[in-house]
């Protein structure tokens, strides 16, 4: 840049600046924030939960131009939001891609954030003084559920069609106003074109502000307390004679640069999918779904899309009793809301799983297991065997949560560092043992059960 552009450039940031405070933000949030100099692979995730949010949003926004929220059958004798999503597969010129993005998005983002909250779970970032940051992000999830489930209605046809039935009947199983407020849900005795503009509405514009509302609060939060980090140490505790971490580095550059090698290979990944596999083996996109709705013929085995699979496994694991279906929905509700109760459940002084005791660490491989194993069963056709299964790991489920109070109070934890340390060699190479275990063992599962 030439010094007479730099100085009309300076000119025009102190224009804005004297009535916007842009540069005091940039500070703050990006070239002043310190952030932990040991974030890992792990501290990928946050970042590619907001890429992904807004790859939903721009690909959501180019849909909407050419899809139609109409139920009713059109001159084909096809449900015309089904034509709708044909025509722009087959006749918008670069529409199958946006389709495709779209639908990739929608389960990359649950990838995505499960791996993001994970982390949050193996390294305490829910413990104080981050509860907060924590609740925004629960209800996050709530809402990208919401959405999800919302948006999965869309394309009208058999799964979207009776997918929607089924989750909407369980509000009937609730005692007294149950089967009035599922109608009220769907707005029709049964899943209908009513319901379908209701939640068209919903999902491209409601939830989305809720949602973009959530995380802009979720992210003044975690710049409130500041980040946490693997080690679980609070680098605000030491600092130099300016007042800055002694563990902390500026997040513009050295994070700016770590995200943007996450967002590459991320999008790589993303690009192979949307091209090579976009309906990721039936489960991104599912079989019975390339059929239109239709109200008279229910399809052979009714399964959510696979991110709500270990939810929906608790649901049908809970037998009825006291003839109400219930306990099952109150199961199914009660493994989400405990999630969000993590910073009060947990009673260890330590925050990461580096510093734990034995049970914790036990009781978290355990919730691994009920987690991926539920997620495997709740895709599948319920059996007697399968039943017992997913009854056994929705209790190692709750138990993980229930307990900790307990478990994490009488646990041998080990003394934390003052300052933080950097991933060794061996940390590495037993990353990549536990990721190679994880996906060997969650296919053989699945094969056997
Ligand atoms: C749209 C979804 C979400 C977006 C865009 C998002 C974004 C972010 C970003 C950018 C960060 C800072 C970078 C990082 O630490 O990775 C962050 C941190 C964090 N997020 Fe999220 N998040 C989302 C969902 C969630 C959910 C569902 C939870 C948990 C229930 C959660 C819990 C946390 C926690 C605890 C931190 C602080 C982590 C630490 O400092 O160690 N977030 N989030």
């Amino acid at each position: 840049m030439t010094n007479q552009t730099n100085n009309k450039a300076k000119a025009l940031l102190g224009w804005v600046d004297a009535r916007f405070p842009l540069s005091k933000m940039m500070k703050e949030h990006v070239t002043e924030y310190y952030a932990p100099k040991n974030f890992n692979f792990w501290y990928f995730f946050g970042s590619l939960a907001l890429l992904v949010l807004v790859i939903q949003i721009v690909s959501g926004i180019f849909l909407t131009m050419n899809y139609k929220p109409d139920g009713n059958l059109n001159q084909y004798h096809l449900p015309a939001a089904f034509t709708a999503v044909e025509y722009i597969m087959r006749d918008v010129s670069g529409g199958w891609i946006i389709r495709y993005m779209h639908s990739t998005g929608a389960s990359m983002f649950f990838v995505v954030v499960y791996l993001h909250m994970f982390r949050g779970l193996i390294y305490g970032s829910f413990k104080k003084p981050r509860e907060l940051v924590w609740v925004f992000g629960s209800l996050i999830f709530l809402a990208l559920m919401a959405e999800a489930f919302m948006g999965y209605l869309l394309p009208w046809g058999q799964m979207s069609f009776w997918g929607a039935q089924v989750i909407i009947n369980l509000f009937a199983a609730i005692p007294v106003i149950g089967p009035d407020l599922s109608t009220w849900i769907r707005g029709d005795f049964n899943v209908s074109d009513v319901t379908l503009n209701r939640f068209f509405a919903l999902h491209v514009i409601a939830v989305p502000l809720v949602l973009v509302g959530l995380v802009v609060a979720h992210l003044i939060a975690l710049h409130e307390v500041g980040s946490n980090n693997p080690d679980g140490v609070e680098i605000k505790k030491l600092k130099d004679e300016n007042g800055i971490p002694l563990d902390g580095i500026p997040f513009h550059p050295y994070y700016t640069v770590k995200d943007i090698l996450g967002v590459v290979v991320f999008l790589i990944v993303f690009s192979a999918i949307m091209f090579f596999a976009p309906e990721g083996g039936g489960y991104f996109l599912e079989a019975p779904n390339f059929d239109p709705a239709n109200p008279l013929v229910t399809p052979a085995h009714i399964a959510p899309v696979w991110y709500f699979t270990p939810f929906y496994a608790i649901l049908r694991a809970v037998p009825s009793f006291a003839g109400t279906q219930v306990w099952g929905v109150l199961a199914m509700g009660a493994a989400v809301v405990l999630i969000a109760l993590l910073p009060w459940l947990d009673r260890s002084p330590v925050k990461s799983v580096r510093y734990r005791g034995p049970i914790f660490k036990a009781m978290l491989v355990l919730f691994i297991i009920s987690f991926i194993g539920l997620g495997i069963l709740g895709a599948k056709v319920a059996t007697d065997t399968r039943t017992i299964v997913a009854q056994i790991l929705s209790i190692i489920y709750f138990a993980f949560f229930l307990l900790m109070p307990v478990y994490t109070k009488m646990d041998k934890d080990r003394q934390v560092p003052e300052r933080v340390t950097m991933s060794t060699a061996r940390n590495k190479v037993m990353f990549f043992v536990y990721v190679a275990i994880a996906v060997v063992g969650s296919y053989l599962f699945a094969i056997l059960i």
